[in-house]
Parts: structure tokens; C-alpha cells; sequence
């Protein structure tokens, strides 16, 4: 949710900026800015994604040596030039870039227009910019330091002074990371801005401060006490975050699912044995709380019925929005998992705060490796999925399954049980039949034709592919602006079934489990009130050809691993849907990425 780049050094800035906004474009995309510091401060700013921009002419005068830049998801003011990042104060010599939300801005606002600064967006960023300024007596970071102790809430802050060789950075709930070159610095949002030029990064920790200069940084807290910084080496690689062949990154990284689960279950699967460093007494919990929000969700509820299932831990999962305020009860014998691609979601650090006031163990499984989750939780375990750009989730979901699948064999097998053979088969034949499943995408591609004008949809699962169900009912909506829900297919009886008739479509995960006879009443339901059904099946049988409309053939694989096969073909169904509505599936509208505020 919003991106921020900055540089300090040699190179031709513009380019750099800009080439790093366009990286962080799918944080948030309805309005950016650059400023750059030559005898004053530069700033250009533009409604729009980022090629627009891009495209204005005032931005080909610009030269320098030290830059901050911005791409905006709007929170507070609506997307337009005047709110665009970065924000200046009175006398136009400080200039900001932030990310997060200013909680207590009304009162800092009134503060700050009885001493006469005019602020003139309706952001709650700028008033961060006028805060140095009243504080700023040739000492920038003495004057953010007393600004950060009066703001509430959150930030990742990039900020710079006309008069001063340096970029200061700041960090408390939104990331924040410093890219160490040769002769050259960078501070980002999240390292795919940098990695063209950098792989050493250092992740900011909340209440941190950096000072930045060409060849030097230094880090330190509030009470400007030096602390330091560890370097981490960046593991991704530029191809990684490109589309390369692909018209979208979400048709990308649906593609690279089968390399995904290859990369979980390397290492971690060893001579029929689950490695998880996981500093964890599997035998003294009691109870374990999923905590996510979005698709992640989804993978939680899958974990659920997983975990339940292999362990017998009864498992609760809530979404984090409503554990952190609702006084959840739990103790130390309780594990509570957040789940999170980004690692920045804000709700769930929030979830996971009120867990640790309850003393419970907390592990992270999360994506985005050094974000502010994995700092937070006492272990975790990596998806090590690579980036994920798409807004729409996708790898990061299958991925996410498959590290609860193992964390629920772990247990079993820290337990003294055995993880049975055809378990450890199947896990090495998964990738083999997600290609499979992604061999069919222009048949699939096919089908997705007829519901380009489609306005509503159902998606019915059960059992393990109930979650399969919301998750491809969320997937249509984020990219392809269907109206759609997920039930579990028994559910449909109790209020669904009103809404059938011949405009509403209907998405049956049908393949082989104990309910699939029961699935097959449930689609004559839905055949008698003249619905239209695409069915999700292992296998074309006479029944289901006669009941369904159109159907897809997915590899057959034990039940446990159903989930992950079944979800791709929903996938590439939701990305053609959105594709023939040419809508620009990587940037669905008011969408973002990575969710850090509340
Ligand atoms: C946003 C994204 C979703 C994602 C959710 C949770 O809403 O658009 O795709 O599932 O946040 O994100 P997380 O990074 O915590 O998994």
C-alpha cells in the first residue's frame, strides 16, 4: 500500500526514481511524485499510474544527486496532484514521502494551523512535513526524531532538506529498508524497487531512524541511541519481478506455481522426514488460532480443517480484524499462526500484538522474507514463493496450503506417528500436476468466453474445498468486478438456491472426495432451476455430462492436496474473465497489494 523509493548518489536520479515507482507500482497506483534536491527542491507530481508521470515534460529539466519518489493507494484525500506524495512544508525546504496513517492528524493539524503553517492537501501525511519544519534548527534528524515521538500510528517515512547532503528514513509499522551500493544508497518501500542496482538491504525495525548519506548510514532510536542494522543478502532476482513472456504477472505466477511447492518442499522434505526449524514443544499446545485477512484467510480455513484432521489441535481461525478487537481468549498453551504473503498487513500485526499480550507462542508463515511479521513472531516458517506482484493473490495462496499441510505433518511426526507413504508420494508428484492443470488453460481460457457479461456468480464446495470455493468467488471479484460468493454446497438449500436461475452461473468443486455423490444432488438443484454449471471434476462421467454445462478435467491427488490443484483452475478462470473484460488484471481498481493500514 503505497511505495516509496529514494537515492542518494551519482547516477542520472530521474531514471532511477522513476524505474523504482514503476517497480512498486501494484502497492498503489492513483497518483505519484518525485522530488529531487538542485538549488531548492524539485518536486513534480501527477494524478494517474505512473507512466503518466512519466510522460511530464518538467520531469526531463530534472538533475541531482539525493531524490524521494512515491506511488499512492489514497487513505486520506482523494487521489489528485494536491494530495500526492511528496509534501512539502511552508517554506518549501523539506520534503516528505510516507506511508501508514497519522492517527491523531486533526489535533497536529489544529496545532500546526494556530502557529500559522498552511497545510494544503487533505492528506494526513503533511503535516509531517510542517512538524520538521517547526522542529528544524539545522539538525533534520533531531527534528524528525521530535516529530515521530508526537505522531500516532504508522509509518515507513523517507524525507529530505534542501540544504542537507542526506536522505533521513523512518520506520514504525509500514516497512522501511536502506539498499547499500557502492558510492550510493537507496531506501525503498520493499527491495523489488532497488534490486536492479542493489542486494544488500537492511531492514528498518519499528522506532528506528536511519541517516543516509552517499557512502554511509547509520541507524538509530528515538533516543538516538546507535543501533545496528543487520545486512541481509537479497535472494530474488530480477526475472522474478518482470513479466517476461507474460501479458500479466498474475498469469505469471499462477505459472510458476509448480516451481513454488518445489521450493517449499526443498529441504523440508528429506528421506520421508519434514524439516521445520521451528523452536516449538509440539506436545504442550493446547489450541491453535489462525489469524489473517484476504486470501490468506482462505488458506487458514483450509489449514483448519488440515491441521484438525492430521493432529486432532482443535484450531479456530479468525480474520485479524476482528481477533484484535475483540478480546479474544487465549493463553501461553496456545499457539496463534498469522499467515501473510506481504508480512505487512496491519491488521494482522495487530492480531498478533494482542496474541502476544496473551502470552501465546506465535509463528509466522508468511512471504516476504525480513517483513515486519517475520520480525514480530517468536518463529516462522518462509514460503520462499518468490515476489508476488499481481494484486490478486495466487502462488502465495497454493503456497500457503501447502506450508500448513506440512506444519500439520511436522506435528504429527513430532508426535512419534508416521506420515504415511502415499502422503510423501503425492507431495513429490504435486508439481507434476499442477502442469497438468496448466496445460489446460486454453480450454480453460475457452470456457471463461461465455461468462464475460456474467454479472453474479456462486462457487460451492465442501470440505476442504469450501475455502476453495471463497477463495475462487474472491479471486472473480478482485479482478473481474463479478459480483460472487463462495458456500459450502450444502449451504446452497438455505438461501442461495433463490438466486438460480438462467444468468446465474454456478461453479461446482466436484472432484473425488467423500462428499462428491452429495455435490452431484446439489448440481441437479441447481440444473432443475435452469442455472449454468461449470464443474470442477477429475473425471468426465456420463452424470456429470448430462448435469453440467461446462466442465473441467484436474488431476486426481488425495484429498489433503485437492485444495491446491482445485484453486488453479479457478484461478485461471477468474484471470480470463477479467481479460476479456479488459480490465487491467495486475491493477485491479481500489485494490492494493499490501494492506498497512486499518
Ligand atoms: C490485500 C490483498 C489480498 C491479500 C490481503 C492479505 O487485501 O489485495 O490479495 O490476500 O491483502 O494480505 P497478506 O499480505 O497479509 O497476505
Amino acid at each position: 500500500m503505497c511505495g516509496i523509493i529514494g537515492y542518494i548518489g551519482e547516477r542520472e536520479i530521474v531514471p532511477v526514481l522513476i524505474g523504482g515507482l514503476k517497480r512498486l507500482e501494484y502497492r498503489g497506483y492513483d497518483s505519484a511524485g518525485i522530488c529531487v534536491i538542485n538549488n531548492g527542491l524539485n518536486v513534480v507530481k501527477k494524478k494517474g499510474k505512473i507512466f503518466e508521470l512519466e510522460n511530464q515534460p518538467e520531469l526531463k529539466e530534472i538533475k541531482g544527486k539525493i531524490g524521494i519518489a512515491h506511488t499512492r493507494w489514497a487513505t486520506h484525500g482523494e487521489p489528485n496532484k494536491t494530495n500526492a506524495h511528496p509534501h512539502l512544508d511552508c517554506n518549501k525546504e523539506i520534503a516528505i514521502v510516507h506511508n501508514g496513517i497519522v492517527e491523531n492528524y486533526h489535533s497536529l493539524k489544529k496545532l500546526l494551523e494556530n502557529e500559522g503553517h498552511k497545510i494544503i492537501s487533505n492528506t494526513d501525511s503533511e503535516i509531517i512535513a510542517h512538524l520538521i519544519e517547526k522542529f528544524y534548527s539545522k539538525d533534520l534528524e533531531e527534528a524528525v526524531i521530535k516529530t515521530l515521538k508526537l505522531i500516532k500510528g504508522t509509518f515507513g517515512l523517507a524525507i529530505i532538506h534542501k540544504n542537507e547532503n542526506k536522505i533521513i528514513v523512518a520506520k514504525r509499522g509500514s516497512p522501511l529498508i536502506i539498499g547499500i551500493g557502492e558510492g550510493e544508497m537507496f531506501v525503498a518501500s520493499d527491495v523489488s524497487a532497488i534490486l536492479d542496482y542493489t542486494k544488500k538491504v537492511i531492514y528498518l525495525r519499528d522506532n528506528e531512524i536511519a541517516e543516509i548519506t552517499k557512502d554511509n548510514y547509520s541507524i538509530k532510536n528515538l533516543e538516538r541511541e546507535k543501533v545496528d542494522g543487520k545486512i541481509h543478502e537479497i535472494q530474488w532476482t530480477i526475472n522474478q519481478i518482470e513479466k517476461g513472456n507474460f501479458e500479466h504477472f498474475m498469469l505469471k505466477e499462477i505459472f510458476e506455481q509448480p516451481e513454488a511447492i518445489e521450493n517449499i518442499l526443498r529441504g523440508r522434505l528429506k528421506k520421508g522426514k519434514i524439516k521445520l526449524s521451528l523452536n516449538l514443544d509440539v506436545g504442550q499446545i493446547n489450541k491453535i488460532i489462525i489469524v489473517a485477512c484476504g486470501t490468506s484467510w482462505h488458506s487458514g480455513l483450509i489449514g483448519k480443517y488440515l491441521i484438525e484432521e492430521i493432529t486432532q489441535i482443535p484450531v479456530e481461525v479468525d480474520y485479524a480484524s476482528e481477533f484484535r478487537y475483540r478480546n479474544p481468549i487465549v493463553n501461553e498453551n496456545d499457539l496463534v499462526i498469522a499467515i501473510s504473503q506481504s508480512g505487512e498487513t496491519a491488521d494482522t500485526l495487530a492480531a498478533l500484538k494482542e496474541a502476544k499480550s496473551k502470552n501465546a507462542k506465535t509463528i509466522g508463515i508468511v512471504n516476504v522474507v525480513g517483513s515486519t511479521i517475520t520480525q514480530d513472531v517468536d518463529c516462522g516458517i518462509y514460503l520462499h514463493a518468490g515476489p508476488e506482484i499481481g494484486v490478486a493473490s495466487t502462488k502465495a495462496f497454493t503456497s500457503q496450503v501447502m506450508t500448513l499441510l506440512l506444519f500439520a505433518l511436522y506435528i504429527k511426526q513430532e508426535k512419534g506417528f508416521e506420515i504415511e507413504k502415499k502422503m510423501l508420494e503425492e507431495l513429490e508428484n504435486l508439481p507434476g500436476k499442477i502442469r497438468e492443470i496448466l496445460e489446460k488453460s486454453e480450454e480453460i481460457k475457452k470456457i471463461a468466453e461465455n461468462f464475460k457479461e456474467s454479472s453474479n456468480f456462486l462457487y460451492l464446495g465442501r470440505g476442504l474445498n469450501f475455502p476453495v470455493a471463497l477463495e475462487g468467488a474472491l479471486k472473480l471479484k478482485e479482478i473481474s468486478y463479478i459480483h460472487a460468493e463462495g458456500y459450502p454446497a450444502a449451504e446452497m438449500k438455505h438461501g442461495p438456491i433463490a438466486l438460480i436461475d438462467k444468468n446465474m452461473p454456478v461453479v461446482f468443486l466436484a472432484t473425488k472426495n467423500n462428499y462428491s455423490n452429495k455435490i452431484l444432488s446439489n448440481m441437479q438443484e441447481v440444473k432443475a432451476r435452469g442455472g449454468r454449471i461449470v464443474a470442477v471434476v477429475n473425471e468426465k462421467t456420463s452424470e456429470i455430462d448430462k448435469l453440467a454445462d461446462y466442465v473441467i478435467e484436474v488431476p486426481e491427488t488425495l484429498n489433503y492436496l485437492s485444495p491446491i490443484i482445485n484453486v488453479i483452475a479457478l484461478q485461471l478462470i477468474a484471470y480470463y474473465i477479467a481479460n476479456f473484460k479488459e480490465i487491467d488484471v495486475d491493477k485491479p481498481r481500489n485494490l492494493a497489494k499490501s494492506v498497512t493500514v486499518e
